[in-house]
């Protein structure tokens, strides 16, 4: 019996970060690196320029390597530890949803920076940014096709139309801080958290996983994506939009109804509701009143609310794990799920 691990169990003492993914993921990432490269080609040159301005400044690729750390749940249970083919294609598809979708949300958003670099909408305009999105989203069918398996084609395209269901939500609720808490917990599942459960999901599916380990990869993907969306809104009312790679504030400017704005509405006297109500909903901003949000957040602790509710959303990804048991894959999880809600950027 390992007593250093009994004393304080992984689950414990795993830190936030995404390393240990990244370590485990780290070969097959390249092979599927090498897949999205290849879909990406086209004979009109626009599309691989506009697609690899976005494709080659990276990201985390958070959603891709939880694909491959099913598809390696899966594998390790059978004694195996190759990385199916299948499952590099299903990587490199959610990275293609998930950058179509970034390029659709910035044209949305009317965003400047993204992964530190000008926006493609900004560069290229909104036109160019819709239609190499609607290619992204295309090629990303065709790798899902290309596993033979029906119910990763449907896990995958339920997920698409429940982003687009998310933002269509999100749309609707902007210029309106009296919002129900429980409808933004519904736009941030559908426009983010889904993406997230069926990465994982589908990744365990072509891994050969049981059917309760699939479940545990739908479940944990689902409350890592709902921290992951909560900790982005507490970090857009930040300062430190460099560190992020995108600007700060920009939910403010476009009226989005995010968890810190939806806390410090409830507890806000008439006067606080007033400052919403003439920015949020009028859309009239003054100089200095993003300033005054982040004061008035400030009073009522509504970011750091926020984050307590990404915490305990990770925490119920991390219980989610049990039917992993203990090993390198499932500590890697844990301390993903808790990067999720305290990351930086
Ligand atoms: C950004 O996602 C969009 C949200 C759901 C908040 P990521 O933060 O995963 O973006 P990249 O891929 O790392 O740039
Ligand atoms: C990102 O949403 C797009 C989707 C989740 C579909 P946001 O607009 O909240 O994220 P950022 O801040 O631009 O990355
Ligand atoms: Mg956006
Ligand atoms: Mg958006």
């Amino acid at each position: 019996m390992n007593i250093a691990e009994n004393i304080h169990p992984p689950a414990a003492h795993a830190a936030p970060s995404l390393a240990g993914m990244v370590s485990l993921c780290e070969a097959a990432m390249r092979d599927v690196n090498k897949v999205i490269l290849e879909k990406m080609a086209s004979d009109v040159p626009l599309i691989p320029e506009l697609a690899g301005h976005l494709i080659a400044a990276g990201g985390k690729r958070m959603r891709p390597m939880l694909t491959l750390m099913g598809a390696l749940a899966g594998t390790t249970t059978q004694g195996k530890d190759d990385i199916p083919d299948e499952a590099l294609y299903l990587a490199a598809a959610v990275e293609f949803i998930h950058n179509a979708t970034l390029l659709h949300d910035d044209v949305i958003d009317q965003s400047e920076k993204r992964r530190g670099r000008d926006t493609a909408n900004a560069m290229w305009g909104n036109e160019a940014s819709v239609l190499v999105g609607d290619f992204l989203f295309a090629r990303a069918f065709e790798l899902m096709v290309s596993t033979g398996d029906i119910e990763i084609l449907r896990m995958l395209s339920s997920a698409s139309a429940r982003i687009t269901e998310g933002e269509v939500m999100q749309m609707s609720m902007a210029g309106a801080p009296d919002s129900k808490l429980e409808d933004y917990l519904s736009v941030i599942t559908n426009k983010t958290a889904i993406l997230f459960a069926a990465a994982a999901e589908a990744g365990a599916r072509v891994g050969g996983a049981s059917a309760p380990i699939c479940g545990a990869m739908h479940s944990y993907g689902l409350a890592l994506g709902r921290a992951f969306q909560i900790c982005d809104d507490a970090l857009d009312y930040g300062e430190d939009s460099d560190k992020m790679g995108k600007n700060s504030g920009d939910d403010f400017y476009d009226g989005k109804i995010t968890m810190p704005v939806i806390l410090a509405w409830q507890d806000g006297t008439a006067q606080e509701r007033d400052f919403w109500t003439r920015t949020l909903s009028q859309q009239d901003y003054q100089t200095g009143d993003l300033q005054t949000a982040r004061e008035i957040l400030r009073r009522h602790r509504a970011v750091e609310r926020a984050l307590a509710h990404a915490k305990q959303e990770a925490e119920a990804a991390i219980a989610a794990l049990s039917p992993l048991g203990q090993s390198e894959i499932s500590s890697a999880l844990i301390s993903g799920a808790r990067f999720a809600a305290k990351r930086a950027y």
